[in-house]
């Protein structure tokens, strides 16, 4: 008799009436009469949960009243067809260990529907929810299509520093790394704060962005991408904004700004495709969740199309590419611009914000949509000046929903424009960044995608701290 431990997921799929197997797990709801107990059993490794039929005059009564939503179950039995309306199979049990109790007093999560923000507060137990382990699955897929897609094209996963010297990223504040003493800090001569003393001999923080040691990578391997954790230290407290968020970003040489965004392009549908057939059942029962979810809401504020269909959606269409003049002159002319709904004025020069960006993407093509050639002075030190001295070749992808998914340009390759333009933004650091420039520079590209922001697109899910095990934001580190 083969007793090793069977993932539901497997039984689903291959399971026979009449298999002897083993089935651990956690214990989602229980029910039943003096004659007959179900107990639903879910085990982690798909959405489905097993349905667990007892005899309880077969059992001890102290053992089942320890049954309890939560608790930990070993279960040997063997499977027969399930006798209800749900097709499929379910389990007979011969024989039940509880492995771990859960107090039904205690424990936080009841078999019944719980607030997001009650579920945040108990982020160490809601990965038990359908919900979160849906999230966290579709999560995992797309970490490995990551490495898959980057894999294939032959790029090399480069691994960059989490804790920089260099306080000169521009892409945002930063977090202090520091061992020093922090009631009695060294002082220097002028009363500042003396780093030279601190752990490496010098102030470090967290890494913004893995970008600048990422373009060294590139101009010897030819293409790199990174994957990791990046810092953010600003008060954002958004829907779309981490302080502690994870990062693609792809770099490579001889690459200029179009080769950049068909990447983009190619990159994103790569990941929702391969979403899509891996995690079908996952991102049908998220369909189904954000359409229990939009009842309640008033119409004007509901999706056109359901999840599933809007990522289908994507893969089916080109994305939009404009630039940043056109975007604007779109804007000028939108209805809610010339009734003045929008908060923020539009005009050449500004940072668009989210109510621009969404009326693009989601009333004007309805369709992704990059936009490119932005001003320089509201982009970075880095993007390639582009011939009419006033934008950078630089591209942002925008998606419906979420605003913002890729930032992204080519890089000013040249030493003299790159330090002129270090110098009007007081960036005087990095001398060995600029060495790719001094020795054997060339055109090149790249990108970053948030990972979080493509976790939100592809679960339906709206706030960016629900597809995040442990998310950091201003005043919350728990966990
Ligand atoms: O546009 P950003 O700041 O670009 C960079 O950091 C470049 N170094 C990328 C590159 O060219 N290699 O950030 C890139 C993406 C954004 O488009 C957004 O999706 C995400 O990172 N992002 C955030 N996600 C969650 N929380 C935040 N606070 C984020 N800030 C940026
Ligand atoms: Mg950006």
């Amino acid at each position: 008799m083969p007793l090793n431990r069977t993932k539901i997921v497997t039984l689903i799929s291959e399971g026979k009436e009449g298999d002897e197997i083993v089935v651990k797990g956690w214990v989602r709801t229980k029910r039943g009469s003096k004659n007959v107990v179900f107990i639903s059993l879910n085990d982690g490794s798909t959405i489905t949960n097993l349905q667990i039929v007892a005899d309880p005059n077969h059992f001890d009564e102290d053992l089942l009243k320890d049954i309890t939503t939560g608790a930990a179950l070993s279960v040997s039995g063997s499977l027969v067809s399930s006798q209800g309306s749900g097709q499929g199979i379910e389990l007979n049990a011969q024989s039940i260990t509880v492995l771990g109790k859960a107090d039904a007093l205690d424990y936080p999560l009841q078999p019944k529907k719980h607030s997001f923000e009650f579920l945040r507060e108990h982020a160490h137990l809601r990965m038990r929810t359908n919900t979160f382990s849906a999230v966290m699955r579709i999560r995992n897929v797309a970490a490995f299509a990551v490495h898959e897609f980057f894999h294939k094209k032959g790029f090399v996963y480069l691994h960059t520093p989490i804790i920089t010297g260099s306080d000169a990223e521009g892409a945002g504040e930063m977090f202090r790394v520091t061992t020093l003493d922090l009631k009695q800090p060294p002082l220097d001569e002028h009363g500042d704060i003396n780093f030279s003393e601190d752990f490496f001999g010098k102030a470090t923080n967290l890494t913004v962005s893995g970008q600048l040691e990422g373009e060294l990578g590139a101009m010897a391997l030819g293409e790199i991408y990174t994957f990791g954790p990046t810092f953010r230290a600003e008060n954002s407290n958004t829907t779309r904004h981490l302080s502690e968020f994870w990062m693609i970003e792809p770099e490579m040489a001889f690459y200029e700004l179009k080769e950049d965004m068909d990447l983009a392009e190619e990159f994103l549908k790569y990941l929702i495709k391969e979403v899509v057939s891996k995690c079908e059942d996952d991102i049908t029962f998220l369909t189904k969740r954000e359409l229990d979810e939009e009842k309640t809401k008033p119409q004007n504020q509901r999706h056109e199309l359901n999840l599933k269909e809007r990522l289908q959606f994507v893969l089916d269409n080109e994305f939009v590419r404009i630039n940043y003049t056109e975007a604007i002159d779109i804007l000028l002319q939108s209805k809610p611009n010339k009734k003045g709904k929008f908060t923020y004025p539009v005009a050449w020069g500004i940072d668009m914000q989210s109510e621009h960006e969404r009326y693009l993407v989601e009333k004007h093509f309805k369709k992704p949509v990059i936009i490119t050639d932005y001003p320089k002075d509201i982009k970075a030190f880095y993007m390639k000046q582009n011939e009419d001295g006033k934008t950078v070749a630089a591209m942002d992808v925008l998606f419906p929903g979420i605003g913002e998914i890729v930032g992204g340009s080519q890089r000013e390759e040249n030493l003299e424009k790159l330090t002129a333009r270090m110098e009007e933004m007081g960036i005087n650091e990095l001398d060995w960044y600029l060495d790719t420039r001094r020795f054997g520079t060339a055109p090149h590209s790249g990108f970053g995608l948030g990972f979080e922001r493509f976790i939100l697109f592809v679960t339906g899910m709206s706030n960016i701290r629900d597809v995040i095990p442990f998310p950091r934001t201003p005043n919350n580190a728990e966990f």
